[in-house]
């Protein structure tokens, strides 16, 4: 972004375009909360990646509204930023993949090749369009083999408008952003006061009142939980807020995108004892936790029990229903996956494609009959403004 004056054009605009779908953004009352259904905390988080991507294109509002619909305890999203400043709800760095921006002529001289986490990727990237321009787009599947009756229908959305989704569902929805790409993002957007990504990512969640460490009552409010793989990131945010983090862990080959540290060094006893200060939690590449030879699963690994050792949740990534993506372990039965996880590896929370079928999952294999855990919900929410 160039100067203030287009930062409040983009605020504007932001103002103009969020009206056609919410009017305004209300911090919600204090008093709705008690009516609503709270969170669940007693058995591992189902947290909808990118919404119900699995059926709907990924981050549009539909997709987060399916995965409402079908029992996500949290709505995950990755943030970047448009030309503007203006912090969107997007995966990769190009939009090439997930949209139709290729058709559109007055675009075609827009493409350029930049380095991200050092490696040179050419297409059309976020951080050179406006918001106005992103949402002239429209999004489409990123796996040609998933339901196409929803490809170009949908627009991008802003992480406010993201943020409304979850305040405005019937029950308590949390939402899991991700502090995405925050070395290029703070290379190509500039703010005005010298502010970086990571601040305006902070004061937004502030703005909509997303406060409170892990599990306390404010949290239990509006949960959020701050996710990014840059480790620099999340020691500066938790300078800024107390919400709970969770540090993101890639393939054994990639090495961190801020301080070039190696798989090995970032999951060692003595990192996890550093980062432990900071984050919650570890959202590792599932494949980490149980490598996978021939798409058989091999010998897991013992980076669970170390995690829970230092006191970290595990939250790996992504569950997909697709036999494209099952192991042949699982006997092409996304269930069996979800058990195998769940109640021989033990993870605390998954990040999946295809929310509802998590959500059938645990609730037709759940020990606590539905009456039986609505009572233990009460009860915790009612001690926790005690604990
Ligand atoms: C986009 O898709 C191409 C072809 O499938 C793939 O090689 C590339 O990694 C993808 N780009 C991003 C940013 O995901
Ligand atoms: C990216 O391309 C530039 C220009 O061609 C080159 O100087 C640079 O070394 C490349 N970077 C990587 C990581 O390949
Ligand atoms: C946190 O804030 C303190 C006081 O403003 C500052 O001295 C310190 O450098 C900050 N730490 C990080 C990691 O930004
Ligand atoms: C990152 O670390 C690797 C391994 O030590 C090294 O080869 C590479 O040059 C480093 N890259 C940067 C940008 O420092
Ligand atoms: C997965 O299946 C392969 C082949 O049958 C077997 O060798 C391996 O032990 C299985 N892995 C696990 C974790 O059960
Ligand atoms: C219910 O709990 C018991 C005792 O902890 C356990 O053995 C059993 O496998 C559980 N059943 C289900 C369906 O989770």
């Amino acid at each position: 972004m160039a100067n203030p004056t287009s930062f409040s054009l983009a605020v504007f605009l932001l103002y103009i375009i969020g009206s056609t779908a919410r009017p305004i953004y209300p911090i919600p009352s204090e008093d709705d909360y008690e009516t609503r259904q709270p969170l669940q905390t007693f058995r591992p988080y189902n947290i909808a990646h990118r919404g119900s991507n699995g059926e709907i294109p990924e981050e549009t509002r539909p997709a987060y509204l399916r995965a409402i619909e079908e029992g996500a305890d949290f709505i995950e999203t990755d943030i970047l930023s448009s030309k503007d400043g203006v912090l969107i709800c997007f995966h990769d760095v190009i939009l090439d993949n997930t949209t139709d921006v290729a058709k559109y002529k007055k675009f075609e001289n827009r493409k350029r090749t930049y380095e991200v986490e050092r490696v040179n990727v050419t297409g059309f990237f976020t951080v050179d369009f406006t918001l106005e321009e992103l949402k002239s787009l429209r999004v489409h599947h990123r796996y040609s083999f998933r339901d196409p009756q929803y490809n170009g229908k949908f627009q991008i959305i802003t992480f406010e408008e993201y943020i409304s989704i979850a305040l405005d569902a019937h029950r308590v929805v949390g939402i899991y952003p991700e502090i995405k790409n925050p070395v290029f993002i703070n290379q190509h957007v500039k703010w005005p006061n010298g502010k970086r990504f990571e601040d305006i990512f902070v004061k937004t969640l502030e703005k909509y009142g997303y406060k409170g460490s892990y599990l306390s009552k404010e949290w239990l409010k509006r949960p959020a939980f701050i996710q990014s793989f840059a480790p620099t990131s999340l020691v500066f945010v938790s300078n800024q807020t107390d919400l709970p983090k969770v540090f993101l862990i890639d393939d054994v080959t990639v090495r961190t995108q801020d301080t070039n540290q190696s798989y090995w060094e970032i999951t060692s006893d003595k990192y996890l004892n550093y980062i432990k200060n900071y984050v919650v939690g570890i959202g590792p590449w599932k494949d980490t936790i149980v490598p996978v030879a021939n798409n058989y699963l091999e010998k897991p690994t013992d980076l669970v029990a170390r995690a829970h050792a230092h006191n970290l949740q595990v939250h790996p990534y992504t569950y997909r229903n697709e036999n494209e993506f099952l192991h042949f372990n699982f006997s092409q039965d996304p269930y069996k996956e979800y058990d195998y996880w769940i109640n021989k590896i033990g993870v605390d929370g998954l990040f999946t494609d295809f929310t509802g079928s998590l959500h059938n999952f645990q609730e037709w294999t759940s020990n606590d009959s539905k009456t039986e855990s609505k009572i233990l919900h009460k009860i915790a929410h009612l001690v926790s403004p005690y604990t």
